[in-house]
């Protein structure tokens, strides 16, 4: 068979007298009248415990957009075991059928779904309409696509044979469930975690961030509608660690599709280890982590490019996109022109509720979050060799909001130029033109975190001298642009050291890791 060759999801703008805006805003009010009430999703079964938790805008957090309902271990339990009965029919289907249910899902968010869980994202986790846009449509649609394409070649690789022989290769599930836990800040990662494992066979439990039960839900009835048998994908709301006690000690548990923190990811992988006798088999753990992302600038670089490199690199989604800038190495012979155009167009830029398209920033995830990125502000206030150039203030009255914030400061390894903030803080050293190359050594070794980065220059020696010192600062190397923005089947995204274990959402190398070959050699 040969499936569609997948394109990337044409972006909606979202312009003022658009047909497209005024469904999007018709889907905002209708989420707002509704109270949406979130059960879990176990077997065929939508399970409500009774025990609810309020979902609130980070926006706007004295409103309630409903409720989800939280399961506990017996509920994590019987997920494992709707995925366990569903898992002989689900992987004894012929892959071109699975596919279709995947091809079919895409379908369905780029057209009846899309308004609805871009809605869901902008509410829940108070992302802006292009925002929204570009992840829980176009880049969620991607994957489901793109992944379709690269299952079809995964299953495609045959060894050679020789006269008399036959060798084959099957690309097997695993044997046992997949759990895929995923973070609160982009929809399609969430989406495409459980659903990459899903089509190559496997069965899983799906626990997501309780700050995206809401888009979550959607992603969930989608697959439904789309025809995925009941058991395949269980949904499960429950607590992080109550979730990891029973599955990381269940023998069937056979990997971890995870995106999320380092100290998290580092958490499960030790209990991974000290359990790592009762599994069947050794797990695939696979997980993308934290960043600390970079943009450095060298001397011959266009200001306005660096300037907007900066702007939409830190604070687009408030800075809580893993690959967003938040530390930025700048040329002194620039500085002063970069400053003025940075501070000029932060200016210019609108806070505020997302429900107003002309707000650019909007709330950051939590009152944790609020509270965390507050904190590291008010030491910057106080410490010595730091300045605040932009920015600096907070409220959290209404909503979570912080003002993008742009940090000066005199020591290129003081806390925020080496801490991951998730947050609207951008982190600026500047140094001498003639220190670029000790710049690079500088960025090597603080890169404990090596996801994203940028270098902007006009200067092919000095491009190439970046792209070659900082190999291993950055799984995702960005030349004159921004580092945000991975766009599925062009960059494969993911990050090494702290950063994860650089297994390239959006490309075949994922999927490769939810199957197990079986090498078949049949002689005449
Ligand atoms: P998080 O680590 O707080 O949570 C991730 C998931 O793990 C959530 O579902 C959460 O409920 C669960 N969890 C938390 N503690 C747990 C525990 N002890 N046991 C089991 N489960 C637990 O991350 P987040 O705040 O949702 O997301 C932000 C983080 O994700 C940032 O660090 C960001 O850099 C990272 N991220 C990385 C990538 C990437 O591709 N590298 C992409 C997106 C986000
Ligand atoms: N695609 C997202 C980005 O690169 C993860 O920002």
């Amino acid at each position: 068979f040969r499936v569609p060759e997948p394109q990337n999801e044409p972006v909606y703008s979202y312009a003022p007298g658009t047909p497209e805006r005024a469904k999007l805003k018709e889907a905002l009010a209708n989420a707002r009248a509704q109270e949406v009430d979130i059960p879990l999703y176990i077997g065929d079964r939508e399970v409500r415990t009774g025990t609810k938790r309020a979902i609130r805008p980070p926006h706007d957090h004295h409103h309630i957009l409903g409720y989800y309902h939280e399961g506990d271990a017996s509920h994590v339990q019987e997920a494992i075991e709707a995925a366990l009965t569903a898992k002989p029919r689900w992987e004894a289907l012929p892959w071109e059928e699975r596919a279709a249910i995947f091809l079919k899902a895409a379908e369905l968010i780029a057209g009846p779904y899309r308004y609805k869980i871009n809605a869901a994202t902008m509410l829940g986790q108070s992302k802006n309409a292009y925002q929204a846009e570009i992840d829980s449509a176009c880049e969620l649609i991607d994957f489901l696509r793109f992944n379709v394409s690269y299952m079809a070649k995964i299953y495609d690789i045959q060894p050679n044979s020789s006269p008399g022989v036959w060798n084959r290769l099957e690309q097997r599930p695993l044997e046992g469930f997949v759990f895929a836990l995923t973070p609160f800040n982009f929809t399609a990662i969430a989406g495409n975690l459980p659903t990459s494992a899903a089509m190559m066979g496997n069965v899983v439990v799906w626990k997501p961030s309780e700050n995206q039960v809401y888009a979550a839900q959607v992603i969930m009835d989608v697959l439904k509608e789309a025809g995925l048998p009941g058991g395949v994908i269980n949904l499960i709301n429950v607590d992080g660690p109550v979730a990891g006690d029973v599955v990381f000690s269940h023998p069937d548990f056979a990997g971890i599709h995870f995106t999320g923190s380092t100290a998290v990811f580092q958490t499960i992988w030790k209990t991974i280890g000290n359990s790592i006798a009762t599994y069947k088999s050794y797990p695939r753990i696979v997980g993308e982590t934290g960043g600390k992302d970079f943009i450095l600038a060298h001397p011959s670089a266009d200001v306005e490019a660096v300037s907007t490199a900066l702007v939409r690199g830190a604070f687009e989604y408030q800075g809580q996109k893993c690959s967003a800038a938040s530390r930025a190495y700048l040329p002194a012979s620039l500085w002063a022109a970069i400053r003025e155009k940075v501070v000029q167009d932060l200016s210019t830029i609108q806070m505020g509720p997302v429900e107003d398209f002309g707000n650019f920033v909007n709330a950051v995830i939590s009152e944790r979050s609020f509270d965390k990125l507050a904190r590291y502000i008010d030491q910057a206030r106080n410490d010595e060799g730091v300045e605040i150039v932009a920015g600096g203030s907070y409220d959290k009255t209404v909503g979570y909001f912080i003002q993008p914030t742009v940090l000066r400061v005199d020591d290129p390894q003081y806390v925020t130029m080496c801490e991951e903030l998730f947050g609207p803080v951008l982190t600026v050293y500047v140094y001498d033109d003639d220190e670029y190359e000790a710049m690079l050594d500088i960025i090597d070794k603080t890169s404990i975190y090596a996801l994203t980065g940028s270098i902007l220059s006009r200067d092919r020696y000095a491009i190439e001298l970046a792209t070659t010192r900082l190999r291993n600062a950055a799984g995702n190397f960005y030349i004159n642009d921004k580092p945000t923005g991975a766009v599925v089947g062009q960059q494969p995204f993911g990050g090494a050291r702290g950063s994860g274990t650089n297994d390239k959402a959006g490309s075949e190398l994922n999927l490769l890791r939810w199957v197990s070959a079986r090498t078949i050699k049949e002689t005449f």
